[in-house]
C-alpha cells in the first residue's frame, strides 16, 4: 500500500519546500529527475551497482536509484552533479590528469564520490566505483 509522503529538501543549495510524493517508496532519482529536470543523475543499473545515479545526501555519498524519499527527513541536503559544478561538461579528474565523460551513465557517480565531503556512504557497502 502507497504511503503519501511531504518533504522539504535543499536541493543544491536552494530549499524546496513540500515535496510530495504518491508513495514514499519513490526513489529520490525519480523525484530528482522527474520533478526537478536534475539529469546529472541517471538510472543505470537501479540496483546501487553502477553508481550512476549517486548524489551526496547531507554529504555522504548515497545511490539514489535506492534512496526512497521516505529515507529523507526535512532539512536534508542533497547535492547533484549539477549543484557540485555547476555545468556537464567533462572535467579534469584528480587522478592522473584524465578527464571523466559526465555525459556517460558512469560519470557523475565518478565526481560526487570523489568529491564527496568525508567519503561517508549513505547507503552502505554501495558506494563502490564502477
Ligand atoms: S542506477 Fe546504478 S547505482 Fe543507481
Amino acid at each position: 500500500m502507497a504511503t503519501p509522503l511531504t518533504v522539504s529538501l535543499s536541493i543544491n543549495g536552494e530549499t524546496a519546500e513540500a515535496i510530495s510524493v504518491a508513495d514514499g517508496t519513490e526513489p529520490l532519482l525519480y523525484v530528482l529527475r522527474n520533478r526537478f529536470g536534475l539529469h546529472g543523475p541517471k538510472f543505470g543499473c537501479g540496483v546501487a551497482q553502477c553508481g550512476s545515479c549517486t548524489v551526496h545526501v547531507n554529504g555522504a555519498i548515497a545511490r539514489s536509484c535506492i534512496t526512497r524519499m521516505i529515507q529523507l527527513k526535512n532539512g536534508d541536503e542533497i547535492t547533484t552533479l549539477e549543484g557540485l559544478i555547476g555545468t556537464n561538461e567533462a572535467v579534469p579528474g584528480p587522478r592522473n590528469g584524465k578527464s571523466i565523460d559526465l555525459a556517460s551513465r558512469k560519470g557523475p557517480g565518478a565526481v560526487l564520490v570523489r568529491r564527496s565531503s568525508n567519503n561517508k556512504q549513505l547507503n552502505a557497502g554501495t558506494a563502490r566505483m564502477p
